[in-house]
């Protein structure tokens, strides 16, 4: 099918947010998962946020004047990793190639960038995306689920006295020396946010930063030297923002706690990436973008 892709503007945010509603719907109860798009407002509301962010770069594909997709491409200066998605297609216009149109003007884009590395977190778990991300070049690095659940603090008992919350700029920075280290790339900006919004923490063991989390929730990362340290960072969570948060489906140690503690699993979903891959040899949590 033939269609014209260009930049997303303020008048199709409405139109753009409606199709990724209804694009996530048909796919998740036809899995029989939870939408990610719960509501029409919250696929708007999803454009219009995405669209005044200057780190994010929405395009949309039409056809004789009618919309029939779109996706977003994300930096993180200074991160040199560039993040897609959500991409949506609307379920009419689905299998005809609609979508490998547009992610061949978002890679493009990431290349004109100069970005190597461009990462998406596939979800749920769709074949039709997953063979799309795949012929267009991405690897499956890490499945994942979505743990979703009320908050462990003041419920059960860890040794969390060596948590504290990320107050300063040394405090950012300190973290952001594990997180080269385990992601071999800064991931400043994310963490200032999560400090600046009171919801990232740290673990500090006889002077040395052991773990951090960009808060726990759908938007936040995380990495520690020990399954414990994960664990305590966790439970110091007093919010989990958005459905839940990701978690590699191979910590086993990991997910049979949050399960063995009241969390249920919400959908599954993969990371995927193009280009160099530091894979973490510590445990991690993944935000939605990488
Ligand atoms: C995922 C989505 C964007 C794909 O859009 P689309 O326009 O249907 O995608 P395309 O037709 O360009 O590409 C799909 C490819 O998968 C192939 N495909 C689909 N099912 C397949 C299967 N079971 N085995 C092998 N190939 C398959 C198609 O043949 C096509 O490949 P081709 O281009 O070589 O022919 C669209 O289905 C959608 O919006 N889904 C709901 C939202 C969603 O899941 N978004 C992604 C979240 S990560």
């Amino acid at each position: 099918m033939s269609a014209i892709i260009r930049p997303i503007e303020q008048n199709d945010i409405d139109i753009c947010g409606k199709i990724g509603y209804e694009a996530h719907k048909t796919i998740s109860s036809s899995h029989g998962y939870p939408s990610e798009q719960p509501s029409e407002e919250f696929g708007i509301d999803l454009i219009r946020r995405l669209l005044g962010n200057p780190n994010s770069w929405g395009i949309l594909a039409e056809r004789q004047g009618k919309t029939l997709g779109s996706v977003f491409l994300h930096k993180f200066p200074p991160s040199p990793v560039a993040v897609i998605g959500p991409l949506t297609v609307h379920p009419s216009a689905e299998g005809r190639g609609v979508g490998r149109m547009l992610m061949d003007a978002v890679l493009s884009q990431a290349r004109k960038q100069n970005n190597d590395q461009i990462r998406l977190v596939q979800s749920p778990s769709h074949i039709r995306s997953f063979v799309l991300y795949t012929k267009s070049g991405f690897t499956l690095r890490e499945p994942l689920f979505l743990m979703q659940g009320q908050p462990l603090k003041d419920r059960i008992n860890t040794s969390s006295d060596d948590v504290h919350m990320l107050h300063n700029d040394r405090d950012v920075s300190r973290c952001n020396d594990l997180c080269k280290l385990t992601y071999g790339f800064s991931r400043e900006m994310e963490l200032q946010r999560a400090k600046d919004q009171g919801v990232a923490a740290l673990i500090e063991r006889e002077g040395i930063i052991t773990g951090y989390a960009a808060g726990i929730g759908i938007l936040g990362h995380a990495v520690a030297k020990s399954n414990e340290d994960l664990k305590a960072l966790i439970a110091n969570a007093s919010v989990i923002p958005g459905p839940g948060f990701f978690v590699p489906a191979r910590n086993h140690e990991i997910i049979n706690w949050l399960l063995e503690n009241g969390f249920q699993i919400g959908w599954p979903a993969n990371l995927m990436t193009i280009g160099p891959y530091q894979e973490p040899l510590i445990p991690f949590l993944p935000s939605l973008a990488y």
